[in-house]
């Protein structure tokens, strides 16, 4: 197969930033139909009031005529309120709340320590069918950060699911294969989404002649074989798995330098990545589904009625993206990416 038609795709996770960043990030993404787009700003976009601000910063930064739709989350803290959960289930322009354990990521200062003690929140969005967006990493500093997701989902997730079974859940950026195993065998309520990244590369990636801050992210790339248990979940037709970018920028100094940000950007080639995992596992035939249907099926929302065309035909890469006043290095610098996303 040389070209694939499928409807026009969305990114369940996304990261936009704001101010100065914005219109390039949303240029990067506009070619999706909608985005989930990640609340970890500073200050963190914690109330329905700065969810619905940033949305209107984000509409307009569209390009001339773009129809992107970004769809907002809400930033959970130990202060979040049931009242709060209430006004995001009526307001139209939100969509989830994500939930970040304090400190495990980029903007994760303001998250949560204990997450099971955040219970009254939890029943609130489930009775309000309010999704909860999971960054499912253990914070005890004594868990090697190789094992962070698969001691989270055993230790917290289980019970988190056991305790409010009808919450919905996404696993974001899934990344073992604990993590796959455990969604696999959850109820229908619990899904997850998968990074081109984490389907492309292991964690060999980021030590390749040298250490390479550019395939550094969080959750952290792991070793072949669970990057082999996401293919086999991304490609199996089961619609729990659905595409998230999770396309990450930082400027390019805060990633070359001794303590350099977690975030992988990929916006630039987000579908031709995807494609080539696919491709190489002979499964381009499952890509619409995963792409394009499988997300909208869980958050109740139309597939688009628009196609899009992609086509076997190699590009290169970029060096350097404008990020604002500054830059940032995309993922492939440089190099080829086998599939273009042909413009419609
Ligand atoms: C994300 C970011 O930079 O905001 N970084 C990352 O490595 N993925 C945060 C996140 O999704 O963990
Ligand atoms: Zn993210």
């Amino acid at each position: 197969m040389d070209e694939l038609e499928l409807p026009r795709p969305d990114d369940w996770h996304l990261h936009l930033r704001d101010g100065a960043n914005l219109p390039d990030l949303v240029r990067a993404s506009a070619r999706f139909g909608r985005a989930i787009v990640m609340p970890n700003l500073k200050p963190p976009v914690t109330t329905v009031a700065a969810a619905r601000a940033y949305r209107e910063r984000i509409l307009a930064a569209r390009p001339a005529g773009s129809d992107f739709e970004p769809l907002m989350t809400l930033y959970l803290t130990a202060a979040t309120s049931p009242a709060e959960v209430e006004a995001a289930a009526r307001d139209a322009s939100v969509h989830a709340i994500k939930l970040y354990p304090a400190g495990a990521t980029t903007n994760a200062d303001a998250g949560v320590h204990d997450v099971l003690a955040c219970a009254e929140v939890f029943r609130a969005m489930a009775d309000h069918g309010v999704p909860l967006l999971v960054h499912g990493e253990s914070i005890d500093p004594r868990v090697d950060v190789f094992d962070r997701e698969a001691v989270f989902v055993r230790e917290t997730l289980a019970r988190l699911i056991e305790q409010h079974p009808r919450l919905r859940v996404v696993l974001e950026h899934v990344s073992t294969a604990e993590g796959v195993a455990f969604v696999e065998a959850a109820p229908p309520t619990v899904a997850a989404t998968i990074t081109a990244h984490h389907l492309l590369y292991d964690r060999n990636a980021m030590f390749q002649g040298g250490i390479r801050p550019h395939m550094y992210c969080l959750p952290v790339l792991k070793r072949a074989s669970h990057r082999e248990a996401l293919l086999r979940a991304a490609t199996s037709g089961n619609p729990k798995f659905f595409l998230g970018t999770d396309s990450a920028p930082h400027a390019r100094p805060t990633k070359e330098t001794a303590c350099g940000c977690a975030g992988v950007f990929t916006a630039h080639a987000a579908l031709e990545l995807y494609a080539e995992a696919f491709d190489a596992a002979g499964a381009l035939a499952a890509l619409p589904d995963f792409a394009s249907r499988f997300g909208p099926a869980f958050y109740g929302l139309p597939v688009s009625p628009q196609t899009v065309r992609l086509r076997r035909e190699p590009w290169r890469v970029p060096e350097r993206l404008p990020l604002g006043e500054g830059e940032l290095v995309p993922l492939r610098a440089g190099e080829t990416i086998a599939w273009r996303w042909l413009p419609t």
